[in-house]
């Protein structure tokens, strides 16, 4: 029997980070033992809010930096497709059809499309933008995928992506599987400022791609319990982003649940608690930085990759165009032209 399929990707707009880990990348690479999976680079969503020249000029590293990422976390290659958006253009395509399947007041009460409005410093709701999630809906139902791992922001858009596949298959036959949404139950880690998300631009990460150095600098500088001035006042450890980290990517339960409780009665000082988070999350990064390091020694290897997957990816755009076209009666309006013009030739030419 055929595997389902999922379809997931990124927004390609700087390095990942652990949030991206915990609340989406660790979902993928397990699901990869179980579903066909595509992985894709949206380039194109990208323009929905930054279509400025600088912006797209830095698109090119961005994507390899994405690829980079999925490949060091144990996206495997070869069971997976990793594609770049813009170099499909069927997508755009079936994303003009979708256009005529849902309304503008449908598209418009959908909240993430104004945050990200308000984001990028956006006044007036473009079109392309409010066209966002049906371009998504196109991404998805263009491999015909099955399940959509996403986040939370995001889960409104697949919403919008089934309403659009079942009026299609209702307008013009049976034609794509109505996916779900997959939602991590690992909410959003925070940032290590103690903010509520991680996220680049609130300058609160800690990147996949971080050296060792790094990790520990950002881990010692992190927010902890600011009523504790001194290690000899008991804390709290809920809600703390050093403790919420450690319950991450500390493998070393008895070593967390004991630095937990002598934390409580102020027994343990901020400096030993972080430093063996450091050191827990660089031994968390290393096979990442091992996989990163193989991939980036052989030069081209990951474009190779995107390449591969960009082609394979097109096969399945060609023929579910195909089959689009044929349902909704497309390809007849055409058809006909070019037959009864080939006709008129042959027959000019006593044929
Ligand atoms: N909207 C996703 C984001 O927030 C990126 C994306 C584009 C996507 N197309 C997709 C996610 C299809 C899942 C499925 O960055």
């Amino acid at each position: 029997m055929e595997r389902k399929r999922i379809l997931t990707g990124d927004r390609p707009t700087g390095k990942l980070h652990l949030g991206h880990y915990v609340g989406s990348l660790q979902n993928r690479v397990r699901l990869q033992d179980d579903y066909d999976c595509f992985f894709i680079i949206a380039d194109l969503h990208t323009l929905t809010t930054k279509p400025e020249k600088e912006h797209i000029e830095t698109l090119p590293d961005n994507v390899r930096s994405a690829a980079l990422d999925y490949l060091s976390v144990g996206i495997d290659p070869a069971r997976s497709v990793i594609y770049l958006q813009s170099a499909v253009p069927e997508v755009i395509e079936l994303s003009l059809y979708f256009q005529n399947l849902v309304t503008v007041p449908r598209l418009s009460r959908i909240p993430s499309l104004k945050e990200m409005a308000q984001g990028a410093g956006i006044e007036e709701m473009p079109f392309g933008l409010l066209g966002y999630p049906v371009l998504q809906a196109a991404d998805i139902l263009l491999p015909r995928a099955h399940l959509v791992p996403v986040g939370k922001d995001n889960v409104a858009h697949v919403e919008i992506t089934r309403e659009i596949a079942r009026r299609f298959n209702y307008l013009y036959g049976e034609t794509f599987p109505v996916p779900e949404a997959l939602v991590s139950e690992y909410g959003s880690l925070v940032g290590t400022d103690g903010n509520a998300k991680m996220s680049k631009s609130l300058n609160n990460a800690i990147f996949l791609s971080d050296d060792e150095k790094t990790v520990e600098k950002r881990v010692m500088s992190m927010y902890t319990d600011p009523k504790r001035v001194s290690a000899d006042i008991p804390g709290t450890v809920e809600g703390n982003p050093v403790f919420d980290y450690h319950d991450a990517f500390n493998p070393d339960k008895v070593e967390v649940e004991d630095l937990k409780a002598r934390y409580r009665e102020g027994k343990v000082g901020d400096v030993e608690v972080k430093q063996k988070l450091a050191k827990a999350i660089n031994a968390f990064l290393d096979p990442i930085r091992e996989r990163r390091a193989r991939y980036e020694s052989q030069s081209g290897l990951a474009d190779e990759v995107v390449y591969e997957g960009t082609m394979r990816m097109r096969e399945e755009a060609r023929a579910t165009l195909a089959t689009v076209r044929k349902a909704m009666g497309m390809s007849a309006v055409w058809n006909r032209i070019s037959r009864k013009a080939e006709d008129a030739r042959k027959k000019r030419e006593g044929k």
